[in-house]
Parts: structure tokens; C-alpha cells; sequence
């Protein structure tokens, strides 16, 4: 144990004196070529990484209306070079006070699970703005109005819809259509727009403009918080003027764990990444995986997922209303206890597990991440939920509600829109967090710093745990964000995978295992950024599976 603490200690000290090291470019790897411009504008005119995280965030609240948006929230993970600091901004939405723990069910007793999804009742106080105010008041290096340009002019300007904006507003075309505000802005003649339509949003920039006067109070009181009751309310929404006012972000200290050497540095709750990253790891710590054939490696990572996906549904939720046992959790004793259940023949059948749908495709919800020269980093993910949110607009803001109250139980067992379980952990509470997978993750080495994450629902995790392996194992950037992928959760009891993570033998052996395999289209859009100190460069990357981009200059 004291050596243990020991080479944490050494690991610490030689990450905080490596991370003053200059880097020799500024990379920006996000969702959006629009949103990866604005970061290096704001660089290039002597901000920070964080001022480019506010002015990157904005962005992508204008030109990704689908994935995240000032009626959303989201987890900014930072590290300031000049002392180390790393800490988490925690800008998730809360559930309104009026909000109660049976607020979907019938008088059956059934989830009315479209209320948790579509329409004003369905959506939380955001923590966009708040968090934003944070991040240029207390880490940024210029005005939140000067960060906020880039944003308003996408707003007033417009930005052009893409294959991608069309699919989504397809998928969600009847509750857009639902929504007069949302339809009028996102739609063209109450249909998906054609390619190369121009989305402007009069609106929003006004919302904007008032923030950038003046800051969070520009959103949660006054016009803006009067515009945007009075529309919920109007729509069957339980938010008042309270809530909004009350609204404040938090700051937590992130979740360490080590794997083969490297620090991984991610999300506490309320998000369940940064925990069920470090159990996996500590389970896969107990392996030598260097004797194992790769359909076994294969197979251990599997049975990692689904021990840590059933703690989740169990033990996790908003730390500040129950209490998460993160530190037994995450302990070595656990990892031990939970490995040695693991057969290297056989899949484990769920029902030997302590007792406690199919996810819709993971590109929506946005990530980025940022380097800059000196040394500064922000790994975030931001989120709406599902694609467009709830699909309502208040009228007058141009702000598009998020649906993230379905990220809460409805009732225990019953699956939400990831199909993932729990407990009352994570039930329905006024004023709660409700428990989110999104994870973004550095990756600290003697070697290199990454700094990655993913959108993709209940799969975030698993992706950028093996987006870590990659990094640790040496891949490219390019490499690492395009992989193959594969998941499990727990339940429901099956592996899901892209086509290409397995080997037809592989596919063959993990079946004799026991496992149910089940193809999935491709998920996730991964976006990373590496600083490799040994050869002294800096590469970034952006999923091959959405419409983003990375500048590294
Ligand atoms: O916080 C969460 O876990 C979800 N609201 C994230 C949603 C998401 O990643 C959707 N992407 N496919």
C-alpha cells in the first residue's frame, strides 16, 4: 500500500512538472469545422484553452442543434498547466423542483416514456450558460462577450445543413413539427430542410447577445427567464422562475485511476464515466494480458463492461443527493472480487451477477477536445440527450430544451432510451442531477498526454475505454478514433459491435464462450487530441463516422 501511495505520488509529481513542458502547437479536435475554427480564432487572439472550450461550446450550440445547446448541459474537464489543477465543471442539468420520482408513470404504473423524451415536460434546467459564465470568469483569459463572437455570428449568419443534420431532423421530424418555435427554425415548410439550406436562428443570437451583456444572469433571470417560462409552462413544462434563478454549476474533483503506468483522468458523478472507467481498468489490472490470445483480451474487456455497467445501474447517481460509494467502487479490493468471478471459457450469465431496448445510434451529443501551446487542456461533452433534445422551443429564445430527464430511472428495471437500468440511486428527485455516461477522459504518461471522449448515450464508456487502450498501446490518432468497436452493459445480455471488431474466429470463439453477439450500425464520434513529449509533436483526430475536424497549428 505505501509504495503504491509512493509511485502515485511520483506519477503526480512527474505529470504536473511534464504538463509545463510548452507544447509546440495549439490542437482542437471537435464535432463541427465551424466549432474547431471558432477554438483557434480565440486562440490565435490570445485566449486560452479555456476561453476556446467557451467559444467552442457556443458554437457547437448553434451549428450541432442536434447534439448540445444553451437549453442543454455538459462536463468540462480542465487541467491548467501553470499549477496542475485539474478539476471537472459539472454544468448537468437538474430536474425542476415540481419534478417527482413516479412524474412519467401512468396510473398503471407504466413509463409513459415519450414524456421523458419529447416535448417541454421532458426537459431540465440547463447548465449551459452557467458554465460557460464559470469557465471565462474563473480559467479563461478573455471577456465571455469576446469568446461568444464566433457563436453569434453563426447565429445571425446561419450555417449550412449537412447529410448528417438530415438524418437527425428526420428521426425527430414529428416532435420538431410539434413545436411551432422549433419547427419554424429547424424546419423548412414544416419538412427537413434540403442539403445546403441555411439554418439562421434570429433568436438564439439574441439569447446570446444577452448572455454576453450579461453573463448567466442573462439567461436564468429576466427577459430571457421570463421568455422561457412562459413558453414551458404554456407547453405542460414544470419549471418557474426558481428554478431557473437557482440554477449553479459545481465543481468536482475528477476520478483517477491507473492503468500499466498511465493515469486516467475522468468524469465523477453525477456521470458515471469516470467510475466505471476505473473499475474496468482495475479489473483488467488483475490480467496479464500480454499472455492472452486476443479473442481473450477481447473477452476479459467484455465481462470488465458488464460487471461495471451492473454497479452503475445499482450504486450511481447525483452525489449530492445519494450517497455513491465511489471510493469501495473504485478500490483495488473490489476489482479483486469482481475479476476472479470472470472465466476465461465462459461468458458469465447475468442471473451470477447480483441481482438489480436497444440504444438508438451514438451521434448525437458532441465532444471536444483541446490543447494549447501552453499546455492547457479541455476534454468536454456536451449534450441535449437525444437528437434535437425534447424538440421545443421556447418561443422567442431560439432555445431548443434538452430531454435529459429520460437519463433519470423512471421506474426500476425499466429500461430508458440507452436501455440502460437502475435504481432508486438515480431515481427522480427535485433539484437532482440526473446520472449521465459521458466521460471525458485525459490520458497521462511519462510518453504523452491524450485527451479524448465521445458522444454515443449508455456506449460513451466503452468507447473511450478502448479509445485509452489504443492511446496506451501506441495507435495513431487516426487509428484510435476509428476502430472498430464493441460494448456490453449488462443489459440487455449481448455484445453489441461494428462491423469489423471481430474476426469471423473470434466471432466464432466468443459464441463458444457463451456470448450473444449483435451487430450494430456505427456509433460514437470520437475526438482526440495527443501530445507525444518524446518527439516533441501533437496530432489530433476526428471519427471518421461524423462531420468533424481537427486544426493543428
Ligand atoms: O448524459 C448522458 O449520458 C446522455 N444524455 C448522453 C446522450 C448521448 O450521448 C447521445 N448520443 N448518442
Amino acid at each position: 500500500m505505501h509504495t503504491r501511495l509512493l509511485f502515485t505520488m511520483f506519477i503526480i509529481f512527474v505529470i504536473v512538472s511534464c504538463s509545463k513542458q510548452p507544447v509546440p502547437q495549439h490542437a482542437i479536435a471537435t464535432a463541427h469545422p465551424a466549432a474547431t475554427a471558432a477554438g483557434m480564432e480565440i486562440l490565435e487572439h490570445g485566449g486560452n484553452a479555456f476561453d476556446a472550450a467557451v467559444a467552442i461550446s457556443a458554437t457547437l450550440a448553434v451549428v450541432e442543434p442536434y447534439s448540445s445547446g444553451v437549453g442543454g448541459g455538459g462536463f468540462w474537464l480542465l487541467h491548467r498547466a501553470d499549477d496542475g489543477k485539474q478539476i471537472l465543471i459539472d454544468g448537468r442539468e437538474v430536474a425542476p423542483q415540481r419534478a417527482h420520482r413516479d412524474m412519467y408513470l401512468d396510473g398503471q404504473g407504466n413509463v409513459q416514456a415519450q414524456q421523458s423524451m419529447d416535448g417541454a415536460l421532458a426537459a431540465a434546467i440547463p447548465g449551459l450558460p452557467a458554465a460557460l459564465t464559470h469557465l471565462a470568469k474563473h480559467y479563461g483569459k478573455l471577456p465571455l462577450k469576446e469568446s461568444l463572437q464566433p457563436a453569434l455570428r453563426a447565429a445571425r449568419e446561419g450555417f449550412v445543413v449537412t447529410a448528417h443534420y438530415r438524418r437527425m431532423a428526420e428521426f425527430r421530424l414529428a416532435v420538431l413539427r410539434a413545436s411551432p418555435a422549433a419547427s419554424a427554425i429547424f424546419l423548412h415548410n414544416n419538412a427537413v430542410p434540403p442539403l445546403g439550406h441555411k439554418i439562421v436562428q434570429t433568436d438564439l443570437a439574441r439569447t446570446l447577445e444577452m448572455v454576453a451583456e450579461k453573463s448567466a444572469a442573462g439567461f436564468y433571470q429576466g427577459e430571457t427567464a421570463q421568455q422561457l417560462i412562459n413558453g414551458v409552462t404554456a407547453a405542460g413544462g414544470l419549471w418557474t422562475l426558481e428554478d431557473l434563478k437557482n440554477y449553479q454549476i459545481k465543481q468536482r474533483e475528477p476520478i483517477v485511476s491507473e492503468y500499466r503506468g498511465y493515469r486516467i483522468v475522468s468524469a465523477p458523478p453525477p456521470s458515471s464515466g469516470g467510475v466505471a472507467l476505473a473499475q474496468m481498468f482495475n479489473m483488467l489490472s488483475q490480467f496479464d494480458k500480454t499472455k492472452m490470445e486476443p479473442v481473450q483480451r477481447k473477452h476479459i474487456l467484455i465481462e470488465s463492461m458488464r460487471r461495471a455497467y451492473r454497479d452503475r445501474a445499482e450504486f450511481l447517481g447525483d452525489p449530492d443527493v445519494v450517497k455513491v460509494p465511489v471510493a469501495t467502487l473504485i478500490s483495488r479490493e473490489q476489482a479483486e472480487d469482481l475479476a476472479s468471478t470472470i472465466s476465461f471459457e465462459h461468458a458469465t450469465d447475468n442471473k451470477n451477477l447480483r441481482p438489480v431496448a436497444p440504444p438508438p445510434q451514438g451521434n448525437h451529443t458532441t465532444h471536444f477536445s483541446i490543447l494549447d501551446k501552453a499546455g492547457n487542456r479541455v476534454a468536454a461533452t456536451l449534450s441535449i440527450n437525444y437528437p434535437f433534445g425534447s424538440g421545443f422551443v421556447a418561443p422567442g429564445t431560439g432555445v431548443l430544451l434538452n430531454d435529459e430527464m429520460d437519463d433519470f430511472v423512471a421506474k426500476p428495471g425499466v429500461a430508458n432510451a440507452y436501455g440502460l437500468v437502475g435504481a432508486q440511486a438515480n431515481a427522480i428527485a427535485p433539484g437532482k442531477r440526473m446520472l449521465s455516461s459521458m466521460t471525458p477522459t485525459f490520458v497521462e504518461g511519462k510518453d504523452k498526454v491524450a485527451i479524448l471522449g465521445t458522444p454515443g448515450g449508455s456506449r460513451i464508456i466503452t468507447m473511450v475505454l478502448q479509445g485509452i487502450l489504443g492511446v496506451i498501446e501506441g495507435q495513431a490518432a487516426g487509428q484510435i478514433v476509428a476502430q472498430p468497436r464493441f460494448h456490453h452493459q449488462y443489459l440487455p445480455n449481448v455484445v453489441q459491435y461494428e462491423t469489423g471488431a471481430f474476426s469471423p474466429e473470434e466471432m466464432t470463439e466468443l459464441q463458444r464462450f457463451g456470448h450473444v453477439l449483435q451487430l450494430e450500425q456505427p456509433y460514437g464520434n470520437m475526438q482526440i487530441v495527443i501530445w507525444d513529449k518524446q518527439t516533441q509533436t501533437v496530432s489530433a483526430a476526428s471519427d471518421p463516422r461524423g462531420e468533424g475536424q481537427v486544426l493543428v497549428k
